[in-house]
Parts: C-alpha cells; sequence; structure tokens
C-alpha cells in the first residue's frame, strides 16, 4: 500500500485542469465516495494493528494533499475566470466597490441595548422636536431652572406652544408613562441638542440613552445593581463602580455614577485626571412630582431612572479623542470600526 500512496502523491502532484468541468472529474476520481483515496481507506479496515501504524498517517497525508490540490486548482481557475470576465462584464466596477461599516456610534448603542435587553428592558423612542411640557415641566424643572435658558436650548417657537429641540432623553420617559401604567421598564436611546460651541469636548448634538423602571416597591438598591451589572457587562468583570450624591430635578435622591478607569485600570492616568474615576452616568429615584404629572399613583408605585451619554462610553471603549470625529463621516474614521463588534 505504501508504493500505492507514493505514486498516487506523485501523480497527484502532476495534476492540471484547464476547465472546472475537469477539476470536478478530479475530485471525483479522486475523493468522492467511490474514489481512489477512499478505496484505499477501505482496504486500510482490513489491516492488521501494526500495518495500520505504519500506514495511517501517510494515508491521510495522501488525502490532505488530494484536497488541497484540487482546491487550488479550482481557486486559480476562478481567478482567471474572473480576470477575463472582468473585462467583458461592462455592469461591473472597474474596481471593487468598498462595503460601509457600522458608525462607532450605532456600535456601541446596539451593545448598551442588548445588554439592558437581557435584563428585561425594552426599547421606547420619541420625537427629536419637543415641547416644554416633556423635556422640562413633567420633569419637574422650576419655571425659572437655567436648563430652559436660550443658552442650552435651541427653541424653535415659543408661542403660543413652546416647540424646542429635547436637550436630553428624558423626555421620552413622560412621554411612556403618560400611555402606559407601571409596570414600565424601557430604556430610550435617542439623539439631543445643546446650544453649545463645537470644540473637541462638546458639540450641538450627540446621543443619549435613558433607562427607566417603574413598579411597586422599587429601591435605590434595584438601581445599583442593574448599573453595576451594566458596567461589568460594558467594561469587563473586574469594573467597579462608584456613587456619588448629585442634583438632578428629576430624581430624589440623585446620584452620579463613576466607573474605574478602565484605561489605566483605576491607577490613574490621563484620561481619567489621575483619579482612577472616569463618571458615565446620572441616576436616581423618580421624584414623586414626577409620577403625580404623568398620571402615576406616587403612594403606589416607586421607580428609578438614568441617564447615560453614548459619546463618553464609546470614548471609554475606542478613545475617540475629539467629538467632532464622530459627525465629520471620514471615512478613514469610520472605516477604523469595521472589525469591531457590530
Ligand atoms: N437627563 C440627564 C442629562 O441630560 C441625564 C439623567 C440624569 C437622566 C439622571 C436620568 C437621571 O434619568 O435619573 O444630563
Amino acid at each position: 500500500m505504501i508504493d500505492k500512496i507514493q505514486t498516487l502523491t506523485e501523480e497527484i502532484k502532476n495534476l492540471s485542469a484547464t476547465l472546472p468541468e475537469q477539476v470536478e472529474e478530479l475530485r471525483i476520481k479522486y475523493l468522492s465516495k467511490k474514489g481512489i483515496i477512499s478505496a484505499l481507506f477501505n482496504d486500510f479496515r482490513a489491516l492488521s494493528p501494526e500495518e495500520k501504524r505504519q500506514l495511517g498517517q501517510p494515508l491521510n497525508i495522501l488525502k490532505n494533499f488530494a484536497t488541497e490540490k484540487i482546491n487550488s486548482l479550482r481557486e486559480n481557475l476562478s481567478a482567471s475566470a474572473s480576470d477575463d470576465s472582468a473585462a467583458l462584464d461592462l455592469s461591473r466596477t472597474e474596481t471593487p466597490l468598498p462595503l460601509g461599516s457600522r458608525h462607532p456610534l450605532s456600535i456601541v448603542k446596539n451593545e448598551i441595548c442588548d445588554i439592558f435587553a437581557r435584563m428585561g428592558f425594552s426599547i421606547a423612542e420619541g420625537p427629536e422636536i419637543e415641547d416644554d411640557w416633556h423635556v422640562f415641566s413633567s420633569l419637574n424643572f422650576a419655571a425659572d431652572h437655567p436648563a430652559r435658558d436660550m443658552q442650552d436650548t435651541f427653541f424653535i417657537a415659543r408661542n403660543p406652544a413652546d416647540v424646542l429641540l429635547r436637550t436630553h432623553t428624558s423626555s421620552v420617559q413622560t412621554r411612556v408613562m403618560e400611555k402606559a401604567q407601571p409596570p414600565v421598564r424601557i430604556i430610550c436611546p435617542g439623539r439631543v441638542y445643546r446650544n453649545e460651541a463645537i470644540s473637541a469636548r462638546a458639540h450641538c448634538f450627540f446621543h443619549q440613552v435613558e433607562g427607566l423602571y417603574i413598579d411597586r416597591n422599587v429601591s435605590f438598591a434595584d438601581l445599583k445593581q442593574v448599573l453595576l451589572t451594566f458596567a461589568r457587562e460594558m467594561f469587563g468583570p473586574q469594573t467597579q463602580i462608584r456613587l456619588r450624591p448629585s442634583y438632578f430635578p428629576f430624581t430624589e435622591p440623585s446620584a452620579e455614577m463613576d466607573i474605574s478607569c478602565n484605561i489605566c485600570g483605576g491607577k490613574g492616568c490621563a484620561f481619567c485626571k489621575g483619579t482612577g474615576w472616569v463618571e458615565i452616568l446620572g441616576c436616581g429615584m423618580v421624584d414623586p412630582n414626577v409620577l403625580d404629572a404623568c398620571g402615576i399613583d406616587s403612594k403606589e408605585y416607586t421607580g428609578y431612572a438614568f441617564g447615560m451619554g453614548i459619546e463618553r462610553i464609546t470614548n471609554l471603549k475606542y478613545r475617540v479623542k475629539d467629538l467632532r470625529m464622530f459627525s465629520e463621516n471620514d471615512v478613514r474614521f469610520l472605516s477604523e470600526f469595521e472589525a469591531a463588534k457590530r
């Protein structure tokens, strides 16, 4: 049998084909179930254990060699075939068309949504052109709160009804609560607008994900656990969180959440300004005034809310240094994310 294997190896080395049908004939001759190599494997089964030990490896090598040879014949043919047809097929582009890639903000938004979807949150969306009630008044902003100021908010029309570009996705909370009774468990991704001078660190539009959970007996501990789970899913199991007391009109108590800097691992670097921590979101227990304003009985229900900037999370994941790159649509920048998780 060893002679046979050697002869066949020589024979296969010299195989050639000019047509795809010939390659197929060769494949059938050597590699199909009734082919020469399968026949050798059949003979092999009847051999003594000693012979098997000697011949097993050469036989496998032969089979692999034949497979590779026939595949390479096929590839050569199809490469030259496409060269030929490029000259003939007038509908083909001269150079291959580059494929687009997902925008880094979309990649990260999808990842955030996936993590919360696994924890039972569903996605809710609302309009970018909003009114004062949904963006401010229903969320317990005082009538003279500075966020309503022209400096921050893009007003489209002042009177009779205020029309403005939403400054945060918290407006979607109101839209959902006005329609639905608890339990409500949603996340709301979307674009928001603020009247800021454009620079590397600020833009007049950016993206947020808002979260809201309302039911009986929802507590701050529930909020903390959900946010810890999110942080570890997003940035890795070693991630630590810390909550610092803060203020938002629509939550009481309120907090800001930091994660241990995932760039230096908490040791302190330029990104975290040497502190080892970076702020990623605001959160708190929904203020009873907000529940009542949206038609939910604050004596019966409690809830938590949180909101984060997608650009910030993306910077932490991919270290994008200049916010403007997200909206310039420079393909050299965008194509860097091709291999990233979609
Ligand atoms: N709306 C806040 C902002 O735009 C973010 C935020 C903070 C949302 C705390 C929340 C929250 O739901 O509880 O900066």
